[in-house]
């Protein structure tokens, strides 16, 4: 690429990515289904879901360095499925970031203007270097940085080429748990403070909660639901999506009345849903999956059921297990309504009652439940696999 072009991308107003009807096959085998996906300029964007669910495909499929099978790849108004990688304003960072090993951090940076030909490197690399905060770094070789270090020259290197839009395939997979969390509002600072399309790959959803402005999480080549991270988190759509991210306690439930809201019953117990809330047109005797976060769940021992105000969603249990965890205690209890429900009580006033064997009762506000359509797998998306890259 030369100069001229870098700027032209620079300059030209971007625009959003946008996916329309890309698929990849392999033989038979589909590893990204058709998918219609925009990805708006200037966001941070988190492509969220297992190893081997497509991220990586897709990823490359925007970058070039993959052919799709169907479709369209788009950036602002411009069809770039047919231009090779290097002629598209986009870059990418991958968990092996790869730095030159004999080149010192600076010349790591200046690497993609020297290639352009560009004589008068430096104000751009000091630019890169202050905004990655490598200071007192830039004569170091890679191999005296940290993970962490490395990674931001990755991020730099990538960075003075000026894209339109930067892709980081799971960037933070190699690097340990306290380094990958200062890492994440590292890079979100830098998106910020740069202002263009972030789109990041990762299996790990707590990252792509706290990253991103906007998630799409992947299954099977698909994307189940789209949306910003509290959105899906708090409504979410399938039950894949509820159990990926975080914790849910899905309920298979009977519907007994609709109306604005859902009644439903389980295990004895009477459940609300607000009707806004339920995925599925529900109708009376068919199933529903009744869903609530555990966090939103009050534990009271069975001998105090009587204080629990009228109105709230209750279901009785006998706790099978309880872990304390500082700021919280997590409980397990089993349910005429449902196994292994799952709750977290902060920990303010602890009733010493609580531990294994008592009975309970577990209430929450109607106003948190959510309704699934009960077709589907309850267990979706509740193992995870950690080690995915
Ligand atoms: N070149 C290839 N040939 C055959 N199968 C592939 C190829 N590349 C990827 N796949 C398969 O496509 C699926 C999606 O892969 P990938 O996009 O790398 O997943 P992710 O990044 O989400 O882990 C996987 O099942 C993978 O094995
Ligand atoms: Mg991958």
């Amino acid at each position: 690429m030369t100069d001229k072009t870098a700027h032209t991308a620079k300059n030209a107003g971007g625009g959003d990515v946008r996916l329309s009807g890309i698929s990849k096959s392999y033989g038979s085998f589909h590893a990204v289904r058709p998918l219609d996906l925009t990805i708006p300029q200037g966001s941070f964007f988190a492509l969220l879901g297992a190893s081997g669910c497509g991220k990586t495909t897709t990823l490359r499929m925007i970058a070039g360095l993959e052919d799709p099978t169907t479709g369209t790849v788009f950036l602002g108004d411009r069809d770039v499925t047919d231009l090779p990688p290097y002629k598209r304003p986009v870059n990418t960072v991958f968990q092996s970031y790869a730095l030159f090993p004999h080149m010192n951090i600076f010349e790591n940076i200046a690497f993609g203007l020297r290639r352009r030909g560009i004589k008068s490197v430096k104000p751009q690399v000091d630019e890169m270097i202050d905004l990655v905060q490598l200071g007192e770094h830039a004569h170091k070789k890679p191999h005296q940085l940290s993970g962490g270090q490395q990674q931001r020259v990755a991020v730099a290197r990538a960075l003075i080429n000026h894209p339109q839009v930067l892709l980081l395939d799971e960037p933070l997979g190699a690097l340990d748990l306290k380094l990958r969390r200062q890492m994440q509002l590292e890079l979100k600072r830098i998106q910020t403070e740069v202002g263009i399309t972030f789109v990041h790959v990762t299996h790990d959803q707590e990252e792509a909660m706290t990253m991103a402005d906007q998630v799409a999480v992947m299954n099977g080549g698909r994307v189940e639901q789209l949306g910003a991270p509290a959105d899906l988190y708090e409504n979410p759509q399938t039950t894949f999506v509820a159990n990926f991210l975080g914790t849910s306690n899905l309920i298979e439930a009977e519907v007994v009345e609709t109306g604005a809201d859902v009644l439903a019953t389980a295990g004895g117990g009477r459940l609300r849903v607000p009707g806004a809330r339920c995925t599925d047109a529900v109708r009376t005797g068919g199933k529903v999956l009744v869903g609530v976060r555990p966090e939103k769940i009050t534990i009271t021992h069975a001998d105090d059921a009587g204080s629990i105000a009228d109105g709230r969603n209750r279901v009785t249990g006998r706790i099978a297990d309880s872990s304390f965890i500082g700021v919280s205690t997590q409980f397990v209890v089993n349910s005429p309504a449902g196994a292994e429900l799952q709750v977290f009580e902060q920990n303010v006033e602890r009733d010493t009652r609580l531990v294994p064997g008592a009975e309970v009762v577990l209430h929450w506000n109607p106003a948190h439940t959510f309704g699934l359509d009960a077709a589907q797998d309850i267990d979706a998306g509740v193992e995870t696999v950690e080690d995915a890259a």
